[in-house]
């Protein structure tokens, strides 16, 4: 799709970005991303350093899940507010079949954000740098959630950011589907409790997730879709788009405006205008 520059630097300028020459070489995914100018540079690469003196993570073969406990998801039966979200974080690190076998980990990262958010962002799993600091997106790709959440002219506390996994998967690598079958079900928890208006799914896993579809993310981003609980008494608007560390790799004029014309029309679906 090739969009007006005026568009494209429209949507630059919301995401805060400016209008320095593109850096080509960090369009090409799977090399390494040379600082880009649309994100600080030393802060993000000092955040994503190994720490020293910190032994690297190792990798751990797949386990075999203990069964999923009967976890409530009557919406009717799921308690709402600051003190019900607690209690369910609590509730998952002490019987999540999935964080509590998975040795990679350092802590679990249940989520942050206002407990009645009427916006809800979901990703697939922490990173090195939210499984050190126990909260989601801080790293790299969190400073390009951050950056897209004021685009919309909201604060990060307004919002609520969650993700697939509450754990970290062994070097960061794609969340296996019996791990997302295990951790998941506290994640349809979380939604109800809070009861977003709207979802944004940040990429493939938390769409699948959501959507139960295996079509890919760049079919479905920018198309409104609906999220239903598991008994079909809730249902939440979904809106899929591209995971901020993709957009970090695929640096283009067209991801960018993408990103941008989708966080649009959940600014339009919540009545959010830019000031
Ligand atoms: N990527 C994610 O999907 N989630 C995080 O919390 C950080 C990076």
């Amino acid at each position: 799709m090739t969009r007006p520059r005026h568009a494209l630097m429209q949507a630059d300028r919301a995401m805060g970005l400016s209008h320095a020459p593109r850096n080509r070489a960090a369009e090409s995914p799977g090399e390494p991303t040379p600082p880009s100018p649309m994100a600080p540079t030393q802060d993000i690469a000092a955040s994503e350093r190994p720490i020293a003196g910190l032994a690297p993570i190792p990798a751990v073969a797949p386990r075999t899940p203990r069964a999923i406990p009967a976890l409530v998801v009557q919406p009717g039966t799921v308690a709402r507010g600051a003190e019900a979200l607690e209690a369910l974080r609590q509730r998952h690190d002490r019987e999540c079949p999935h964080c509590t076998t998975a040795t990679a980990h350092t802590q679990t990262v249940f989520g942050e954000g206002d407990p009645q958010a009427r916006l809800m962002f979901i990703g697939e799993a922490p990173g090195e740098t939210e499984d050190r600091l126990g909260r989601p997106f801080v790293g790299r790709a969190g400073e390009k959630l951050d950056e897209m959440i004021r685009a919309m002219g909201l604060k990060r506390e307004q919002v609520y950011i969650a993700n697939v996994l509450k754990s970290r998967p062994p070097e960061n690598r794609t969340p296996f589907q019996h791990e997302v079958d295990a951790c998941g079900p506290y994640l349809i928890e979380q939604i109800l409790t809070i009861r977003p208006e709207v979802i944004v799914t940040l990429g493939g896993p938390a769409t699948k997730l959501l959507l139960a579809t295996d079509v890919g993310i760049t079919r479905l981003r920018g198309v409104w879709s609906e999220w239903k609980s598991p008994g079909g008494e809730v249902s939440v608007a979904v809106m899929p788009t591209y995971h901020p560390a993709y957009l970090l790799r695929n640096y283009t004029p067209q991801t960018r405006a993408e990103m941008w014309s989708d966080l649009q029309a959940v600014m339009a679906r919540l009545g959010l205008a830019r000031k």
